[in-house]
């Protein structure tokens, strides 16, 4: 295991009706006047969005709203925000909404006390040490940005992709209530919860020896998902499966089952040319990515896809062709994303093969060669990839 420091320090309020505590957090973690952030309105159709302004309003908390934040979303309304705030002498911003709108949020709040343009941080990977507080309203568990220090925002100019990270970013408090994910499309509801399988995975698929106590929780994580997640496509008001799964996604992303090793994120690079050029979810884009990569890297180190596979599928252990198991298990994943509705091909996607020079080209112009990560990869590895995922 590696040495590592982990510092996660978001307060979490977990439950039914919990958004009633909005106004409480916001002023416990000390905000005077609120940046409220939301996307394209299902807050508003769901009910979501009555209980925070309500929550505010009691706990006499002045507010001013920026919506219109669209899935994957765009530097754009950033700036907007980021002016708003400093216009207006906001002191925390509040996002109510999935990914998307807390990762602008916290784009917003790294921008708000930062003399320079916002993107340098997503464009140099320059840590967030200063940001405004912030806090989440969580709508859809997907993510993981209600618990993580890292935000996605896509660069109109050029359509890039890119994250930026730092610990100022963790939010300082989540709200979590099951009950608002029941109004989720079962498409949408699918798409996080592949991705929160893909962020257990792309800490799994490690170099580092001996890390027993995370690669126990990543598989009781995905256990728990693989139980839990066709209840809520089944009977999306299933409260006990909706609560399991939106605690599965901000376990899965905090770190807490990373930490001690090596991580992956290369299905995620990629992931991010699909999204950024044919603004697909970010979800579906990794149903097809992963197991594509899986089977690409999977000669790197096939004890650690059998263990996988036997671990977290349920496979027989195939002691003289470790390599079949290791295939089954992936496979299994692919079904099992299969069952939940998800795209398993590039086609069934929306994407285009002859796209494929051109989507390596676009990755690596902003990332250096090779990617690191369990398989360093080279771009005849990445273009091996998008045509794993053709079929
Ligand atoms: O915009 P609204 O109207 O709210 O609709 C959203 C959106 O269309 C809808 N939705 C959310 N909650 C709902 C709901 N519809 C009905 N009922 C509800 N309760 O769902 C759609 C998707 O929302 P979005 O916020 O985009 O989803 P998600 O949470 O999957 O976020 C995706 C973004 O997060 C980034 C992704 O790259 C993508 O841009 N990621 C951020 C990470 C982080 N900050 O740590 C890590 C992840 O790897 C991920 O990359
Ligand atoms: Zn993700």
């Amino acid at each position: 295991m590696d040495d590592f420091r982990f510092y996660a320090p978001t307060y979490f309020c977990f439950g039914r009706d919990s958004e009633k505590n909005t106004g409480e957090l916001v002023a416990r973690f000390g905000g005077h006047k609120v940046l409220i952030h939301y996307g394209g309105g299902s807050i508003k159709r769901n009910g979501v969005y009555g209980r925070v302004i309500a929550s505010l309003e009691a706990a006499a908390i002045p507010y001013l709203e920026l919506g219109g934040v669209l899935p994957n979303p765009r530097s754009g309304l950033v700036y907007q925000g980021i002016e708003l705030c400093r216009r207006e002498g906001i002191d925390f911003v509040l996002a109510v909404g999935g990914g998307s709108a807390i990762d602008s949020a916290k784009a917003i709040a790294a921008g708000v006390p930062y003399e320079g343009d916002f993107w340098d941080f997503y464009a140099n990977g320059t840590p967030v040490t200063q940001a405004l507080p912030m806090g989440t309203v969580l709508t859809i568990a997907a993510a993981g940005s209600e618990g993580s220090p890292d935000t996605v925002i896509t660069q109109e100019q050029g359509m890039y992709k890119r994250g930026a990270t730092g610990e100022a970013l963790r939010p300082k408090f989540s709200i979590l209530n099951p009950e608002s994910t029941m109004t989720l499309p079962p498409f949408q509801t699918a798409c996080g919860i592949t991705d929160m399988m893909a962020h257990v995975c792309e800490r799994y698929f490690t170099n580092t020896t001996q890390v027993e106590t995370t690669d126990r929780l990543c598989e009781a994580v995905l256990k728990a998902i693989i139980e839990e997640a066709p209840k809520t496509i089944a009977d999306p008001a299933d409260y006990q499966a909706r609560a399991n799964i939106m605690w599965a996604g901000m376990v899965a992303h905090n770190n807490i089952v990373g930490v001690g090793r090596q991580q992956d994120w290369n299905s995620h690079r990629i992931e991010h040319e699909l999204s950024a050029l044919y603004d697909v979810a970010h979800g579906a884009g990794l149903s097809v990515i992963m197991p594509a990569w899986m089977k690409h890297v999977m000669r790197h180190d096939v004890q650690r896809f059998a263990q996988f596979a036997v671990r977290v599928w349920g496979c027989d252990m195939d002691f003289a062709q470790p390599e079949r198991t290791a295939l089954e298990g992936i496979a299994r994943f692919r079904a099992f994303l299969t069952s939940i509705g998800m795209p398993a091909t590039f086609e069934q996607l929306g994407a285009r093969a002859q796209d494929i020079p051109a989507m390596t080209e676009h990755l690596f112009t902003a990332e250096k060669e090779p990617l690191p990560g369990f398989m360093q990869l080279y771009r005849p590895d990445v273009e091996a990839i998008l045509r794993l995922a053709l079929a």
